[in-house]
């Protein structure tokens, strides 16, 4: 057994190094803060990955009240109002604390702020630094500052396995390094383990990340909402890479227009063209691809030569592919980006179990409702990691609870991707529901490494099956239409194992219900 922090009290451990932990960590400052990281700082993680920029309304003709509709309008019925208004409200703190920080963003010539433009905006108001390096300065503006912040220890190469409770208050984490496991005790502890991409084989998400944070959440008794609404960004430059590279949709927004290799542009008689909500254009690249045509992302019009200026990262990404934008076709393919669901938090990141908060793209507001709005994700995470800081900073110390560590192998991801990847993907049915639930449930009931990725998937699974409807981000084909009236859905562990027991034994749930 190892302990740290021995006769002091405990620190707030926050898990995860993205802008969701790292604005958290700063935030909370004096009080003592462990920070665990898988990997390095700021690696392994999406935030570092950010390329379109951060969402806030700034420009002369923006207004906070046009943000929150757009995003309202994207979400498709599922936003919390409440929830957003209270998150985009805090856009000015957000932007001037990474200013604090040290983050600069581009400007245009005449010296203003650079408002770039996504798809479902109705305004210019993506703030971006380094053209389509946002996600990159924004760590190492952060790291920079945690680095010089005396009140934060940060633990690399600690890869968080579960939640330790005690009188139902979360008490500490076990944690694997170097391949040993130990317990560290906390006072509490902030979940910012980032999104579940690596469940499936084709995302731009870093691979190893699957929802740590949410399966040991679970694990902990803690409700999960929204777990069916995945969101896949349309353009990812389709190569072999893995996980795969982004082609921003803020090239989309400076006129980019979508091809087939039949040199159609199919995009140009639906409603918002190639800057329709992010889930319309992922189906309507889905349907090409199935339908056996190539598609292409063409930049040569609207960008030309411009586009190394304006995108140096993705020229460059796309050079390492043979690529030239300014000359070539991009091949574009839909890829898992973003999840909308995770552990159910209110406005102030508080999870349904004492002591356990939740940020960032782990977390479930509902602000994003069935699909986010683009550039709203970095808003949130340094939103909430700011308000999750607040309230914590008013609890109490607390004395260490020395735990034995559990044994316990690193996660392995890798057994489900085929599985998740066929049927959780861009459209859903009940068939192949019913049959990734009935994979699924030993699993992740099961001592495997791939155990919680498997629990992960299997909330996934089990809440798509139960909204018999296309919603957003969800799209099923035996339930094509959008119901008059729907609300989210939120469960813990024992009920989803429960529901997923009943929807592939049903006969057993007819007993249990007689
Ligand atoms: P992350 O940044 O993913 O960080 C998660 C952290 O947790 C990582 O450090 C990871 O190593 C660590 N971790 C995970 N599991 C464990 C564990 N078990 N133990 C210890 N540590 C663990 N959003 C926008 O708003 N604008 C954009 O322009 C934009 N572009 C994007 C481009 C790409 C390619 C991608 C993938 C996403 C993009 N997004 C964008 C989404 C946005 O980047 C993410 O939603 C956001 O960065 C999530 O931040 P986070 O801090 O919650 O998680
Ligand atoms: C992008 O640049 O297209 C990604 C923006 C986002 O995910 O919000």
């Amino acid at each position: 057994m190892n302990r740290l922090a021995q006769g002091a009290d405990a620190p707030v451990i926050v898990i995860g190094s993205g802008i969701a932990g790292l604005s958290a960590a700063l935030a909370l400052a004096p009080r003592p803060v462990l920070l665990l990281t898988r990997d390095g700082l700021g690696e392994g993680s999406s935030t570092a990955l950010a390329q379109g920029g951060i969402a806030a309304s700034v420009g002369p003709d923006d207004t906070a009240a046009l943000h929150l509709a757009d995003t309202i309008a994207a979400g498709d019925g599922l936003c919390d109002t409440g929830m957003a208004t209270a998150i985009l409200d805090q856009t000015p703190e957000v932007i001037s604390m990474l200013a604090r920080h040290g983050m600069t963003f581009d400007r245009d010539e005449n010296g203003h702020i650079a408002l770039g433009l996504e798809a479902a905006h109705s305004r210019r108001r993506i703030l971006h630094a380094r053209g389509d390096g946002t996600g990159a300065a924004l760590v190492d503006a952060l790291t920079a500052a945690l680095r010089t912040c005396p009140s934060v220890t940060v633990l690399t190469g600690a890869e968080a396995r579960r939640l330790t409770s005690a009188d139902g208050r979360i008490t500490g984490v076990t944690v694997l390094q170097d391949g040993r496991a130990r317990h560290i005790a906390a006072a509490c502890v902030v979940l910012a383990t980032g999104g579940i991409g690596g469940l499936y084989e084709a995302t731009t998400n870093p691979s190893d990340n699957y929802g740590a944070g949410l399966a040991m959440a679970a694990r902990a008794g803690a409700a999960l909402a929204d777990m069916e609404f995945v969101q896949f960004h349309p353009t990812a430059l389709a190569t072999a890479r893995q996980p795969l590279s982004l082609i921003s949709e803020a090239v989309r927004g400076e006129g980019a227009i979508l091809l087939n290799d039949l040199g159609q542009r199919f995009m140009a008689d639906i409603p918002g063209a190639e800057l329709a909500p992010r889930d319309v254009v992922a189906r309507a690249i889905h349907a090409q691809i199935t339908a056996g045509r190539r598609v292409f992302l063409d930049a040569r019009t609207a960008l030309g030569d411009r586009f190394a200026t304006r995108f140096p990262g993705i020229a460059g990404l796309c050079a390492d592919a043979g690529i030239d934008p300014a000359r070539d076709l991009i091949p574009v393919c839909p890829a898992v980006h973003y999840h909308m669901g995770g552990v159910l938090t209110d406005a102030r990141g508080r999870s349904s179990v004492p002591g356990l908060w939740a940020v960032g793209e782990c977390a479930s507001t509902g602000l994003h409702g069935a699909n986010r709005l683009a550039s709203n994700s970095l808003l949130e995470a340094g939103a909430m990691g700011m308000a999750a800081a607040r309230d914590i900073r008013d609890q109490g110390a607390a004395q260490p609870l020395p735990q034995i560590a559990q044994s316990i192998a690193a996660a392995d991801p890798a057994p489900v991707r085929a599985l998740v990847s066929r049927h959780l993907g861009v459209l859903r049915d009940a068939k192949g529901l019913d049959a990734a639930i009935e994979a699924l449930l030993p699993l992740a009931q099961s001592d495997s490494p791939a155990a919680d990725p498997a629990l992960v998937a299997l909330s996934v699974a089990v809440f798509a099956r139960l909204r018999q409807e296309s919603r957003g981000a969800h799209a099923r084909t035996d339930c094509p239409a959008t119901l008059s009236a729907s609300s989210r859905q939120q469960f813990t562990l024992p009920q989803i194992l429960g529901l997923a027991h009943d929807l592939i034994a049903p006969e057993t749930a007819l007993i249990r219900s007689a």
